[in-house]
């Protein structure tokens, strides 16, 4: 089931859907959450971070899974989601970073580290509670449209969309973004127990409208939400204008 949350401002969206979290991690201390990277959950890592320097939460014992990293630039680089997912969710919230896992975009063997990954996931037995965010063209990690709703871990080529909405993090150079990615597959993401995705702003309006309301489509792999049973979306309300 899908519930769909409306607040006022981005802040609360963060606020709201760190609450869900924070209930996961305070209920099992070796939670198994799924990160995800982007603009939009940095308000969910924010009040986390929060929340653990008043000494509500602690991750030490927390185990993480990014959803997607970029195949063909370093780890180095400050935008690999390596770097990204240190700087803004293991550094930050302190989570122990040899239990933070995110897949090997720079692997010579593609096919083995997806499997590899998948395997790595099943063994911490599962994701208990997944962040997401939504791409303008409804993509979830990096689950471009034409998405199988059963793939798992797997590289796949950026949509053109995608690749322009994320030269801002390139220097504005379209350049320099990256043509291809792993990313965990919309079947993995649909495993996870429990789904948090969060959007805010007009620019997710159609994407937001496509997911809740829109048919079961891989044209927008967002929708494959609706088929889980324990999935909340938290939007403000320039996000859901078209709902
Ligand atoms: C990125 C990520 C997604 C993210 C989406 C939206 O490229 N791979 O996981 O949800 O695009 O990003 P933003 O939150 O910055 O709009």
């Amino acid at each position: 089931m899908m519930q769909i949350v409306i607040v006022p401002t981005p802040a609360e969206v963060g606020a709201v859907a760190a609450a869900k979290i924070a209930k996961v991690v305070r209920t099992k201390a070796d939670a198994v959450l799924g990160v995800a990277t982007g603009s939009s959950p940095l308000a969910i890592y924010a009040e986390l971070e929060h929340r653990k320097s008043a000494g509500e939460l602690d991750f030490t014992a927390v185990r993480a899974f990014a959803l997607d990293e970029y195949v063909g630039i370093d780890y180095a680089h400050e935008q690999s989601y390596h770097s990204v997912i240190r700087r803004e969710v293991t550094d930050r919230l302190g989570l122990n970073p040899a239990l933070v896992h995110v897949p090997d975009g720079a692997a010579a063997d593609i096919a083995r580290a997806c499997a590899d990954y998948e395997q790595l996931i099943a063994e911490a037995g599962g994701v208990d509670i997944q962040i997401l965010g939504i791409g303008t063209n409804g993509h979830i990690g990096f689950n471009e449209p034409t998405s199988s709703f059963a793939s798992r871990t797997r590289i796949k080529t950026l949509a053109p969309r995608t690749r322009e909405d994320n030269a801002r993090f390139f220097d504005g150079d379209l350049a320099q973004v990256p043509t291809h990615c792993l990313t965990q597959g919309l079947g993995t993401i649909l495993a996870a127990r429990r789904l948090v995705l969060v959007a805010t702003g007009a620019a997710k309006a159609d994407a937001v409208a496509a997911m809740v309301e829109g048919p079961l489509s891989s044209m927008c792999p967002g929708s494959a939400l609706q088929l889980h049973p324990d999935a909340t979306v938290v939007i403000d309300e320039d996000a859901a204008a078209r709902l």
